[in-house]
């Protein structure tokens, strides 16, 4: 069986899909502020996304401090970007408040870590999605800091997060340095991702083959990636990080048992 979804290429997006068509993360921006009003109606816009059973299970933690805005980048792979752009929030999971919220009216919290990992991350990007949907809509440019998680349990104990709230990425939005704006980046081919009634059964090494072309656009895409996920990548140097900060916040998944 074939399960790939037939890919329309070339597909033209119609002009009020721009923010779609034109995103690209910015890591250069101007020392600008936003525009009067136009916070609130990105924070709005996040605010509409939809939520797992109305639990609302995120906080955004908005970094208006400059001495504590660089001291979360230094510890982000002192990546400049969130130094320069107008507005950065550490987006977090929370069931803290959920949890507060149940226990005001007498009821037993029943959420385990996992389930609150999972749903709280959810929530929170969805949450952070709308409003970089929002951001750019508006002109602005966005880029997503995944380098929180180098120094998860520090920037939750900097930002006094209580157990049941957890860092997961920061979100810069600013006015973009339109001289250094990046052109749009590739993605993995669509049927590789999108598949219809069902998972194929194996990718061919021509597939394969065939998303490293789509993806070596400024250099070998196996470098980016073994960098990353390989043996000694980032993700895994992060892991032991995530595994102190969970239990630092209260959401090491417990042992299962039977
Ligand atoms: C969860 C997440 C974490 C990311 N972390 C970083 C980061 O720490 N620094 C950075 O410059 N870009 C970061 N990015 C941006 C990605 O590198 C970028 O989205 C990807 O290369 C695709 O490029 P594009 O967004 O320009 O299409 C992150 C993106 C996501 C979704």
């Amino acid at each position: 069986m074939n399960h790939a979804t037939a890919s329309p290429i070339p597909l033209e997006f119609p002009p009020s899909f721009s923010a779609f068509a034109e995103h690209r993360s910015i890591r250069y921006f101007l020392r600008e502020p936003l525009a009067a009003g136009h916070l609130d109606l990105i924070v709005e816009a996040g605010r509409r996304a939809p939520t797992d059973a109305q639990g609302h299970m995120y906080s955004f933690v908005r970094i208006t401090d400059p001495a504590l805005r660089d001291e979360i980048a230094t510890r982000c792979a002192n990546q400049q970007h969130i130094r320069d752009a107008a507005e950065f929030f550490v987006v977090c999971l929370d069931v803290y408040r959920l949890r507060l919220l149940v226990e005001h009216r007498g009821g037993d919290w029943g959420m385990e870590a996992r389930i609150s990992l999972i749903y709280g991350a959810s929530d929170a990007t969805m949450v952070a999605q709308n409003m970089v949907v929002a951001a750019e809509l508006l002109g602005y440019g966005t880029c997503y800091i995944g380098a929180v998680q180098n120094a998860t349990d520090e920037i939750a104990r900097l930002l006094h997060l209580p157990a049941g709230v957890l860092p997961l990425y920061g979100l810069c939005i600013g006015v973009i340095d339109e001289a250094q704006k990046p052109p749009l980046r590739p993605r993995v081919p669509r049927d590789l991702c999108f598949f219809e009634n069902g998972y194929p059964a194996a990718f061919a090494p021509e597939d394969l083959d065939r998303t490293y072309a789509a993806m070596s656009v400024k250099r070998d895409w196996f470098l980016a990636l073994s960098s990353y996920f390989a043996t000694g990548g980032t993700m895994q140097k992060r892991e032991p990080i995530m595994a102190r900060a969970w239990a630092q916040q209260g959401l090491a998944p417990r042992e299962m048992s039977g």
